[in-house]
């Protein structure tokens, strides 16, 4: 061996005993599926650009770790859903899945997650059994269960004096157990759930139903239904001269990231969720403002739930200096994170899903305004959990 040989080879580790662990790791590859098609892909953008927004924040990384980023669309098809999880899992290799927004495809997700012990971290579907029946130490979620806004728009609709009510929705996971959750708040404040309608996901031929809703005239209207589907569903509850005489209360799904499509067939809807556009804080105000200048567009509720997905992955980075392979230590430091929302800081449940307000929301212009927290501090039960 040459002499220059020895002093090359000699310097090079030197340096790499002193470089920080997390220089030489490769980055961590993040594996978003998300719908790109289909009636929720703007849900999906919009998560994937709050994600984002927090990592460009803090310099394009977290902890200190780069990023690599893979990316499959879901196009909200729970019969494709293991098959496109697996490309994410078995071809991609990545570290952690961040996904989805339809409550079915998530359950599938789930599954997979928990089997090969893949970090999951759901930043919008709903379906209640995530962070119940299928719970897992590895499994996340930085958005709401199906039951928490269905729950507190039934406190809400019984605290305005509604008796009688119908319910409409698509008959899957998410639109059932949103259904379910109104009608145990409904109930509980006295009210009685006279029938409920429904119709396969993502169909939008409404008429039917609408002219049952006419017949039967409840004292209150609940709906569940989301991005494109929540756009028809507005616009023909209005145009079937609804609006004028039965209420609607929502789950905010209804409403959000679609008044500007809705126009005047949404204004004056009230609704429920963990978020409202208005929030006058100090913390939502910059959220907003960041979120405007990096995109040209305003944020809604589901670019925050993605913002906290990447929120809740960095505190468990930052607990191990990004150092992922020390898998214990980073998921007790998710568990038991404090994170420091747009919608108001929330932790995370026993299950791992946020324990958060419920707000009541007016849709008032492009914006679904603040009207007061229908129920503090909500808590799934997290029924069948076993962890
Ligand atoms: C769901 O399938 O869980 C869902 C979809 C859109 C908005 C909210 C929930």
């Amino acid at each position: 061996m040459n002499r220059r040989f020895t002093l090359v080879a000699a310097a090079l580790a030197a340096a790499f005993a002193t470089t920080p662990l997390m220089a030489q790791q490769a980055p961590l590859k993040v594996g978003f599926m998300l719908p790109a098609t289909g009636t929720f892909a703007a849900l999906g953008e919009m998560i994937e650009k709050g994600f984002k927004l927090h990592v460009q924040e803090q310099g394009g990384k977290l902890a200190g770790r780069e990023l690599q980023y893979f990316k499959v669309d879901d196009e909200s098809d729970p019969s494709k859903a293991t098959d496109n999880v697996n490309k994410l899992i078995k071809r991609d290799q990545v570290d952690v899945i961040v996904g989805t927004v339809h409550s079915g495809v998530a359950l599938a997700m789930a599954r997979a997650a928990k089997e090969s012990n893949t970090m999951l971290i759901v930043p919008n579907a709903g379906a209640d059994a995530i962070t119940g029946a299928q719970c897992a130490p590895n499994i996340f979620r930085s958005s709401f269960s199906n039951w928490q806004p269905g729950y507190a728009a039934g406190v809400v609709a019984a605290q305005k004096g509604y008796k009688r009510a119908m319910t409409i929705t698509w008959n899957y996971a998410a639109g059932q157990e949103t259904v379910k959750g109104f009608n145990e708040g409904f109930e509980k404040g006295g009210g009685k759930v006279m029938k409920e309608l429904s119709l396969p996901f993502p169909n939008v031929e409404f008429q039917a139903l609408l002219t049952e809703i006419a017949a039967q005239k409840p004292d209150v209207v609940f709906a569940f239904f989301a991005g494109g589907g929540a756009v028809k569903f507005v616009k023909d509850y209005d145009a079937a001269g609804l609006k004028k005489g039965i209420p609607l209360v929502a789950s905010g799904f209804l409403t959000d990231g679609t008044l500007e499509a809705q126009g005047a067939s949404a204004q004056g809807i009230l609704s429920t969720l963990h978020y409202a556009d208005n929030l006058d804080t100090p913390r939502n105000n910059a959220f907003r403002k960041s979120f405007a200048l990096a995109y040209k567009a305003n944020a809604d509720v589901y670019a925050v739930q993605g913002y906290d997905a990447a929120q809740l992955l960095g505190a468990g980075l930052a607990a191990v200096k990004g150092d992922f392979a020390k898998r214990e230590p980073m998921l007790a430091a998710m568990k038991k994170a404090s994170i420091d929302s747009p919608r108001g800081k929330f932790t995370l449940s026993p299950q791992h899903n946020p324990v958060q307000d419920i707000f009541l929301r007016e849709a008032k212009g492009t914006n679904n305004e603040y009207r007061g927290v229908a129920v503090k501090a909500l808590a799934d039960p997290g029924r069948g959990c076993r962890m």
